[in-house]
């Protein structure tokens, strides 16, 4: 059996990752700010720091993976603390562990979203990939807007899986990113409760191709698909898990 790390664990998808994983037999190393096995703050540096030592410390010999599935929704503020935990909280992450991971010929699932495709602000965006967390939250707090800073992170997160999938498989790590429509979790839960962005989010939950808001278990089964040997020909894929809303969006942008 294998171990596992993964961040974002207490709640939500991820911790339906860490029940899939655990009920197979595997090792999890959890880390999050509450309900973990190394409690780290992903949105500064210290934390991000903790994490990682703490996980080479555990893993000495290697990782069979590694799922980054910490995050917050666009109803946080400040919008750059969204920028921190989503883009920087999880592009940290996957660079300091890849060797370990590289170690196991293992895999890492990183979380995209079906809001990275909606548009937000290139400058930023930018600046995110170009590793500037400065100039990537100044941004974000310029514009002010969370919807931008989430969907934003998330299309970060997800080209920076893309340019960097094909350098991680020579190392024999296989990448890919899942992009959850939306999902009943805590996350959700906030957006739906906020002034401004609750009634947006409502209706968006009602027009599901499928009829209904996903659970995350539907997200955990094709997380742990991605991590398992029957995937193992998916590198560098964008999985869209959500009822159909993006192909509902998106019919022709393909
Ligand atoms: N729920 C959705 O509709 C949806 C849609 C698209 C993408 N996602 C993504 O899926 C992932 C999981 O989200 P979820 O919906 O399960 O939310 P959630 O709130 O249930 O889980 C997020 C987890 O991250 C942890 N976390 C938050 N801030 C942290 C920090 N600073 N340091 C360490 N841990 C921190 C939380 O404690 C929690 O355990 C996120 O990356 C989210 O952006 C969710």
């Amino acid at each position: 059996m294998g171990t596992y790390a993964m961040t974002g664990g207490a709640t939500g998808i991820g911790a339906a990752v860490k029940e899939q994983l655990r009920e197979a037999g595997h090792e999890v190393i959890v880390v999050d700010v509450k309900d973990a096995d190394i409690l780290a703050d992903l949105a500064t540096p210290e934390g991000r720091r903790t994490a990682i030592d703490a996980i080479r410390e555990r893993a000495p010999e290697g990782l069979e993976g590694f799922i980054p599935c910490a995050g917050v929704g666009p109803s946080v503020s400040p919008p750059s603390k969204i920028t921190r935990i989503n883009y920087f909280g999880t592009v940290e992450l996957v660079e300091a562990l890849e060797p370990l991971v590289a170690r196991k010929r293992g895999c890492m699932v990183l979380l995209s979203s079906n809001s990275a495709p909606m548009g937000s602000d290139a400058r930023y965006v930018d600046a995110c990939l170009a590793g500037d967390e400065e100039a990537a939250t100044a941004r974000a707090d310029e514009i002010g807007d969370g919807q931008n800073a989430y969907g934003g992170s998330k299309l970060a997160v997800t080209r920076w899986m893309r340019r960097h999938s094909t350098a991680y498989a020579k190392d024999g790590v296989r990448m890919n990113a899942v992009a959850p429509g939306i999902t009943r979790t805590p996350l959700t839960e906030h957006v739906m409760a906020d002034e401004k962005l609750g009634a947006a989010i409502r209706s968006f939950g009602e027009s599901v191709p499928t009829g209904q808001i996903g659970v995350p278990r539907q997200l955990a089964n094709v997380i742990t698909f991605l991590l398992s040997p029957a995937a193992d020909f998916m590198c560098g894929s964008v999985v869209f898990v959500d009822g159909g809303h993006d192909a509902m969006l998106r019919p022709d942008d393909f």
